[in-house]
């Protein structure tokens, strides 16, 4: 068991305060520190140290196989990790960087072996939130960063979620109040000749063809009517603690299914768009914000997730969203969060 430190920068911004140099120290000194960024909470470590980057996997049960990101302040930072910076990469950073935007690029072996799980390649971003450039500015060596929830659960996107599911598992925290966007960064892959979007996030596909003009999709997001390898990795993202069906279709539809479950002896949970919510009755029923209003839906995802309780919901329901711009990350995030998709 470990003492996690919890500082307070709820509303400070001012640089080279205490806790940023306090914090700043614990990462230099091999130490995790959980830190906002305008997508999620972070756990960061040392990335070109071995053992820093270990406990990380080890406070979040995170499989080896899945390589972390590295976090830096600057594109010179970013620089220094790689091995040569593709045109691609070089537009994509000068158009969203800092923002929520990782860029897969060649790896020059600066982070350690684990950060990158063996591959050649590096993932790298910078974070666009004062606390996070502040704290990468201040410890000046990259950091490697994975959402700060335990492996499985929705992403934290304040602080106290980062404290349900880390404390005691790690060094420090940092609360820099609520997040932005509420999902993660868009993941892009810049090593070939055309960019891939390997994970939809914060950048929509749309802003990135602006920029580079062609984007290829990687080929498991845009089959979602094939039924993934693994079954497994349903269960293993972003679930909360009661299943999750997702539900397309009308709002009769989903009043018919929660009364069938409610029969049953179920206790339903629902989290739809506010419209849709004000016209079903269930036992808890989040509203995620208006469908014309997919930027406050995505805020509104982990918290929602994250609020029904095994002690009170059995079966969460969620509807379905557009997948325009940052609903298609949305609906990724729901996709494999869900145990059941009911077309
Ligand atoms: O918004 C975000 O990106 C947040 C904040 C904290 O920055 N971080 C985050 O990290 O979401 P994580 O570890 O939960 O997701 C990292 C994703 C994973 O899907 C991982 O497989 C992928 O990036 N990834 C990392 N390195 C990669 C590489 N070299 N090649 C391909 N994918 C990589
Ligand atoms: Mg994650």
């Amino acid at each position: 068991m470990t003492h996690t430190i919890r500082w307070n920068l709820h509303g400070i911004t001012k640089i080279n305060n205490r806790e940023i140099k306090e914090a700043a120290r614990f990462l230099r000194d091999g130490m995790t520190v959980a830190f906002p960024t305008e997508t999620v909470y972070g756990l960061g470590a040392d990335a070109t140290s071995k053992e820093a980057v270990a406990k990380i996997f080890e406070a979040k049960g995170r499989p080896a196989d899945n390589p972390l990101i590295a976090h830096v302040a600057t594109k010179k930072q970013l620089e220094a990790l790689v091995d040569n910076l593709p045109e691609s990469a070089e537009k994509l950073i000068d158009a969203f960087s800092p923002g929520p935007i990782t860029f897969v690029l060649p790896s020059n072996g600066t982070c350690a072996e684990n950060v990158t799980a063996g591959l050649s390649t590096v993932a790298i971003r910078i974070p666009d939130h004062p606390v996070a450039i502040q704290l990468l500015k201040e410890v000046d060596i990259p950091i490697a960063a994975p959402s700060a929830n335990l492996s499985g659960k929705p992403s934290p996107t304040t602080a106290d979620h980062v404290w349900m599911d880390l404390n005691e598992k790690i060094n420090g925290l940092i609360d820099g109040g609520t997040t932005g966007v509420g999902l993660e960064s868009t993941v892009i892959d810049c090593t070939g000749e055309i960019p891939i979007i390997l994970r939809p996030g914060g950048i929509t596909m749309s802003q990135i063809e602006e920029v580079v003009g062609k984007v290829l999709v990687d080929p498991a997001l845009a089959n979602k009517s094939e039924k993934p390898k693994s079954p497994g990795m349903m269960y293993t993202h972003y679930a909360p603690e009661a299943p999750l069906w997702l539900i397309a279709g009308s709002v009769d539809k989903l009043q018919e299914i929660i009364g069938y479950q409610q029969q049953s002896g179920k206790r339903v949970g629902v989290m739809a768009s506010d419209e849709t919510a004000n016209a079903l009755q269930a036992d808890q029923v989040v509203k995620l914000g208006s469908s014309e209003n997919l930027t406050q839906v995505a805020i509104n995802l982990y918290p929602g997730l994250r609020s029904f309780k095994q002690a009170t919901i059995d079966l969460i329901l969620c509807e379905t969203f557009s997948e325009k711009g940052i609903g298609q990350a949305i609906m990724n995030r729901l996709e494999k969060a869900a145990t059941k998709y009911v077309k």
